[in-house]
């Protein structure tokens, strides 16, 4: 790297992808160019790249035209730094932590911006404890980040998971079937919650309320008896999957299971559709685009002010820092009691319980 005379930080995008990650780059990229006068460089592929020293300087011009764009330009990884492996590799024996901290003085950074989820602002907050200037920005489909209102990503995932669930209510219809759609969420249930009640899901399960096989087949019965044509069933890949003797040769997911019980205790024709990683792809939506380029200008005036060690959060709508060793080794689950639930529940949702 060229003689440092500004203030140089380092993005950094890692974990699974989701729409606005570019959005966000854009946002603490510019701000830091054209706000702060800082120099700006792009990790790649998470933490990967600072272990093995590859980057390349974003000028403003590189972060031009890349607002509306999916996935990351600077790639990504779920590369743990502090996590041992132990697959047998001779690289994987190698210090990465203390890799990282050459790297990040090598190339003269005064702050590391890290764009990710849970396992990226444990990571953060790890390398703000051994000494580097950091600051998260929470992004994942999830909405599972604690110490924040939301996570960009979320938002466009419900829309692509409600879209879904708008289509299948007329294929239901016409075949008269059940519909069971399997979203993602990981442990949590934030995206099944919301994509099921847009969607108008009639029974919609979630991973922190507990479901009850019997309480599923009785609800399906009675709207049968009522003459429901068909039912939608929202179901959090996260849920308690029993292991049954019969599925025992192949893993079957939520969704398949909650399918599976339905046709065999009903007998009602039951199809399943896993969602999968559509939810993480293409172009973010403008609610993304606009969360995720505060959360960038914010992290820029954050490192501004020397404001370390801190995540980039939204609560009430305002941006406020959250301490990384606040964030870290916690999951944000939807309450038991989340008004959201209760005013589903007064519509006819049911919730499996
Ligand atoms: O964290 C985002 C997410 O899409 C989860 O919803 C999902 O369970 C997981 O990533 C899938 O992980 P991978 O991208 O490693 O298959």
């Amino acid at each position: 790297m060229g003689k440092k005379t500004k203030t140089r930080i380092g993005i950094l995008t890692a974990g699974g992808d989701c729409p606005g990650l570019n959005a966000a780059i854009r946002g603490i990229g510019k701000a830091a160019i054209l706000e702060y006068g800082m120099e700006v460089i792009g990790i790649s592929d998470g933490f990967l790249g600072l272990i093995n020293n590859d980057y390349s300087v974003l000028k403003e011009e590189n972060l031009s035209g890349i607002l509306t764009l999916g996935g990351t330009i600077l790639g990504t990884s779920r590369e743990k730094p502090f996590k041992k492996n132990n697959t047998g590799n001779p690289f994987q024996d190698v210090d990465k932590p203390k890799l990282i901290k050459k790297h990040y003085d090598e190339i003269g950074l005064d702050c590391l911006v890290c764009i990710g989820g849970n396992g990226t602002q444990k990571t953060a907050a790890r390398l703000s404890e051994e000494g580097l200037n950091v600051i998260g920005i929470p992004k994942t489909i999830d909405n599972d980040v604690w110490g924040t209102d939301t996570t960009f990503g979320f938002a466009s995932a419900v829309n692509i998971a409600t879209e879904a669930i708008d289509r299948l209510h007329s294929t239901a219809n016409s075949h008269k079937r059940i519909m069971v759609i399997e979203v993602m969420g990981h442990q949590a249930g934030w995206i099944a919650l919301h994509s099921g009640i847009a969607g108008g899901g009639d029974i919609i399960i979630i991973p922190e309320i507990k479901f009850d096989e019997k309480k599923i087949i009785e609800t399906l019965i009675k709207r049968a008896e009522i003459k429901k044509s068909y039912s939608i069933v929202v179901v959090a890949e996260g849920i308690e999957v029993p292991k049954r003797k019969e599925d025992v040769c192949r893993k079957i997911s939520a969704g398949q299971y909650i399918a599976k019980i339905i046709n065999e205790k009903t007998g009602f024709e039951t199809r399943e559709t896993v969602l999968g990683y559509i939810q993480r792809g293409g172009t973010p939506s403008p609610i993304d685009r606009i969360l995720a380029t505060r959360y960038g200008a914010f992290a820029a005036e954050l490192i501004a002010k020397k404001k370390f060690g801190n995540m980039v959060a939204i609560i009430n709508d305002n941006l406020v820092p959250v301490p990384l060793k606040d964030v870290a080794n916690k999951t944000k689950f939807v309450p038991a009691d989340y008004p959201m639930i209760k005013k589903a529940r007064y519509i006819g949702t049911s919730f499996g319980d």
